[in-house]
């Protein structure tokens, strides 16, 4: 039986550019010009659109806000190779693929660097108060120069809790050597390797002086900042959350602020996404917000899209793929499904 000629939909115009040894380039120059469909617009195609420019597909790159799932996968039995271009990819379905022979890869250590230069942005900003500063100078409310005034949090040595001690947040504590911190860090086991002390998570919360969030979201993960986690927390603590904005109770994280159970919070992500401008989230005191940007320089994103078209290129030709999510997927490929 003849095979299916290569087929790619790409949900996104791609950093990098279009031109020579872009990734767009790349990705054009190994299947055929005529095999790679961009879609064009800066929104993510709506699912119906993404089931109709898959058909025939067996190639897909894809983004954090399309949802890849066992229904859109039984529909497009043609596909064989997903590729993420994050590192986070709870919007696909993973265990659907794996059922399927779908490979899927994702975009991890390129990103580290970035992100945990985000989640510092935001911990700095927070702690000394950029945006109230900036409010002040837009409001008229600079007055003289006064000792009182403005006062915000010391950032060297305090103690820095880490929640999830993965790729980024090894990025994010090895940055904090600089303000001479102390780094606790809690997840499901020690990580010999991580440079900060395991601890579990009541006494990461009950000594940090600033808490980030660095964990993956997973049904064991949603909604693990509540209530309960912000009581725990000290009164002049800090929040920071760089991972994915379902971690929070975000109620309960605008009651911390506004009840001064905790004293701000920097978050890169959040629900919904986009955040719309009335979002009681938006009006929390001390808050400060950037629109899930942790990646977002165009080295981190040029290289991030090199990597997703390696992916996609090694999955399609049945070579050795890095940062396969589903090694199992392969037994499936060959064996076919159980
Ligand atoms: C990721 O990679 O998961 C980020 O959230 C997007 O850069």
């Amino acid at each position: 039986m003849p095979s299916t000629p290569p087929r790619v939909f790409v949900t996104r115009e791609l950093p990098g550019g279009s031109g020579e040894g872009s990734p767009i380039a790349r990705l054009r120059g190994a299947l055929g010009a005529d095999a790679v469909d961009v879609w064009p617009e800066f929104d993510p195609p709506p699912h119906e659109v993404l089931l109709e420019r898959t058909e025939g597909c067996t190639g897909l790159l894809c983004m954090i806000n399309d949802r890849i799932d066992g229904a859109f996968l039984d529909a497009r039995p043609g596909l064989r190779a997903v590729s993420q271009l994050a590192v986070g990819y709870d919007n696909i379905d993973l265990p659907a693929c794996t059922e399927r022979g779908v490979l899927v890869t994702n975009t991890p250590d390129v990103l580290s660097d970035a992100t945990a230069d985000m989640a510092w942005a935001l911990l700095m900003a927070a702690a000394r108060r950029l945006p109230q500063g900036r409010d002040a100078i837009e409001q008229g409310r600079w007055g003289q120069w006064n000792p009182t005034w403005q006062l915000s949090s010391e950032v060297t040595g305090r103690t820095l809790g880490i929640l999830g001690p993965g790729r980024i947040a090894k990025a994010m504590a090895k940055r904090s050597t600089g303000f001479e911190m102390t780094v606790l860090y809690t997840g499901r086991s020690e990580k010999p390797d991580f440079p900060g002390t395991f601890v579990p998570l009541e006494e990461l919360l009950e000594r940090s002086d600033f808490i980030s969030v660095h964990v993956p979201l997973t049904d064991e993960t949603r909604g693990i900042c509540d209530a309960s986690f912000f009581a725990r927390m000290q009164p002049h603590a800090i929040f920071v959350n760089t991972s994915r904005g379902p971690v929070v109770d975000q109620p309960a994280l605008i009651t911390a602020l506004e009840d001064g159970t905790i004293a701000a919070a920097g978050l890169d992500v959040m629900t919904p996404e986009p955040l719309p401008p009335d979002d009681p989230l938006v009006h929390a005191p001390n808050i400060v917000l950037s629109p899930h940007v942790g990646s977002a320089t165009v080295e981190t994103r040029t290289k991030m899209a090199h990597l997703a078209v390696d992916g996609l290129l090694a999955s399609m030709r049945g070579e050795r793929v890095r940062h396969l999510l589903n090694p199992e997927a392969l037994e499936v490929q060959t064996k076919g499904r159980p």
